[in-house]
């Protein structure tokens, strides 16, 4: 049987912020996936001011913005600035 005690304890406090941000990332990374597939360029963006972004919304304090994704089409004429630095697959998963 469902215990939504259970859920507030878990994901409560210090734990909320991280469960929040895995959630909306996994959400994220499927939006902008989906939103190549038809033809659209994003960017994800956390370098914003929190309580702006509540007051341009009207998002209740319940809502906590932690992440913004922009969503367009690139002109094709426009450069784009060079890749930044990857780590290779190896260098950061281990398969056993
Ligand atoms: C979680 C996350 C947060 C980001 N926040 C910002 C941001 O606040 N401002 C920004 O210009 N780019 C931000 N970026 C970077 C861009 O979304 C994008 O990944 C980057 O410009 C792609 O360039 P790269 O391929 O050279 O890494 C963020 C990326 C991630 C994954």
């Amino acid at each position: 049987m469902r215990n939504p005690d259970r859920a507030n304890n878990l994901y409560a406090g210090d734990k909320e912020i991280g469960f929040v941000s895995r959630n909306v990332g996994l959400l994220a990374m499927n939006f902008m996936l989906a939103a190549k597939d038809q033809g659209w360029d994003t960017h994800a963006m956390d370098g914003f001011d929190i309580e702006a972004v509540r007051e341009l919304f009207g998002l209740p304090e319940k809502y906590l913005p932690v992440m913004l994704v922009a969503i367009g089409k690139k002109l094709p004429t426009q450069e784009l600035l060079p890749q930044a630095m990857r780590r290779s697959f190896e260098d950061v998963c281990e398969v056993r």
